[in-house]
């Protein structure tokens, strides 16, 4: 189960990504906004970042307008490693390397077709477990 949100920045880039994991059989929980209306994107960050850490979802996908203000918020969250990515390469390399479990994007940064790629990325790429990463990750939290 994937976690996904938005502020209204990313409103209509998260309703295009769900309609490509509806097409996908992807499972996914919408944690918000549920309009265009201004809001506050720390609220949406917040929500996605506890469903992850807490292990209701596996991973999560943050969208605002640029994704900095999501991948701030998410990143305070114990256990959250949020990406913000705007291209594939870094979509998985954070994956092999970062073990990331939240991917954030800007809305007004990647065009629709991009951001789909990046998420599908995301989503299939494996962390490589090696013994380096595990040792650098291990010292995030530290
Ligand atoms: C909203 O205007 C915008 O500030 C927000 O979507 C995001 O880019 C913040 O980091």
């Amino acid at each position: 189960m994937i976690a996904i949100g938005s502020d209204h920045g990313g409103f209509a880039l998260k309703k295009a990504l769900m309609a490509h994991f509806d097409r996908r059989g992807v499972s996914y929980k919408d944690f918000g906004t549920y309009s265009e209306e201004s809001c506050d994107y720390p609220v949406y960050a917040k929500k996605v970042a506890e469903a992850v850490a807490s292990g209701e979802c596996e991973r999560g996908i943050l969208i605002c307008g640029t994704g900095i203000g999501m991948s701030i918020t998410a990143n305070k969250v114990h256990g959250i490693r949020a990406a913000l990515c705007g291209d594939c390469f870094s979509a998985k390399a954070t994956r092999q390397h970062n073990d990331a479990n939240i991917l954030c994007m800007g809305a007004r940064v990647v065009g629709e077709g991009l951001a789909i790629m990046i998420a599908d990325v995301f989503l299939s790429t494996p962390f490589s477990n090696s013994e380096r990463h595990l040792r650098r990750i291990s010292q995030i939290e530290d």
